[in-house]
């Protein structure tokens, strides 16, 4: 029996099926090339020392799809072939609510077609909106989305729960992630977007490879300890880890829809991650203090205690070592 990992070779899918091929999996990739590259699937065979499957299609393409699930024995399905980007999303809602929902529609309805009803879902903490408490729990209140990205995902954990009450036969686990960054400790793979960066993390290492003069530093008149936003990041490789947990958990036990946040519990703010960066890799990281970026929240991380009850799963990677790892990949790619 086999797992599908859709979108399998961007940046969180191949970092977990780098953790499910080595706990044993047998895995099947599909992804069409939209925002990765070939590459990244030779670079997890160089890594595990393992094969799988692949397909390059889209998921949108039922047909295609179909014969995935005729070719092959599907066990459980992790769907990663989402589009992710804030700023995009608000420049092209229906490319966006056309491929994350849409594409989540036409994978579902293939799955309960082929009797495959265990689903594990990459949501984000983008569903809280501007959270009402800090540590967030899963029982803080959703909604508020500020884009048409963190709408796609709330709306998707609305499809699932719907599913869920019309067959409880589903096992369903919802993942809301936090701030993923860092990279495979190997520098095969990471992230490494292209052209001008949105997020943190990639923007410093651009600036710290030279590519970029400076960091804006969005806002540091915010009520946390420096002024600047404080957020919980985490490392890819936790959260990969965090994966084979829900998918152990959904297996043995079953029978439900679970949503974890997957967090480390620790918030930082850029001038924490800014620092961090330079001591940890030896490398400055010049940066100027900007306005504030519209839609951003002063403060949000998660309170992963659920996580730790239930999965037994924790965060153990520091914030340096996603600092040192962020930054070995882009020297090893640039
Ligand atoms: C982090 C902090 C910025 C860039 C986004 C999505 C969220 C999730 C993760 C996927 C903030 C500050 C940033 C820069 C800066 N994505 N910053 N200068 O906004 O917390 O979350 O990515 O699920 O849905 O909204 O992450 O890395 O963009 O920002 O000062 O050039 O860094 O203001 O305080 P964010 P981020």
């Amino acid at each position: 029996m086999a797992i599908l990992v859709t979108g399998g070779a961007g940046f969180i899918g191949s970092h977990t099926i780098v953790e499910l091929l080595n706990s044993g999996k047998e895995v099947v990739i599909i992804d069409n090339f939209s925002n990765s590259q070939p590459e990244v699937l030779d670079n997890i065979k160089k890594i595990t020392g393992k094969d799988f499957k692949f397909y390059e299609l889209n998921y949108l393409d039922k047909e295609k799809l179909e014969e995935v699930f005729k070719e092959n024995k599907i066990d459980a399905v992790m769907n990663f072939a989402g589009f992710k980007a804030v700023g995009e999303s608000v420049q092209k809602p229906i490319e966006y609510y056309t491929n994350n929902i849409s594409g989540a529609l036409v994978l579902l309805d293939t799955m309960k077609k082929y009797n495959v009803k265990k689903f594990i879902f990459s949501s984000s903490a983008t569903v809280y909106g501007d959270p009402e408490i800090i540590p967030i729990t899963e029982q803080c209140k959703t909604g508020g989305t500020t884009n048409p990205y963190g709408t796609t995902k709330l709306f998707i954990e609305q499809i699932l729960k719907d599913i869920y009450v019309s067959d409880n036969s589903w096992d369903i686990c919802i993942l809301r992630y936090f701030n993923p960054i860092g990279a495979h400790e190997s520098g095969l793979i990471g992230e490494d977007p292209q052209g001008i960066p949105n997020n943190l993390m990639p923007y410093i290492a651009k600036v710290a490879a030279g590519k970029l003069e400076q960091l804006s530093v969005f806002g540091n008149d915010y009520p946390t300890k420096d002024g600047t936003g404080v957020r919980d990041y985490i490392h890819v490789v936790d959260l990969a880890k965090g994966h084979i947990k829900a998918l152990e958990k959904i297996e043995k036990e079953g029978k439900g829809i679970f949503i974890y946040n997957l967090g480390t519990g620790t918030g930082y703010s850029v001038l924490d991650v800014v620092n961090s960066f330079e001591k940890s890799t030896g490398v400055k990281v010049p940066y100027k203090i900007a306005p504030r970026r519209s839609g951003d929240v002063a403060m949000c991380y998660a309170d992963p205690s659920k996580a730790k009850e239930e999965l037994g799963w924790v965060a153990e990677k520091t914030l340096e070592d996603m600092c040192k790892d962020s930054w070995n990949f882009i020297k090893k790619n640039n």
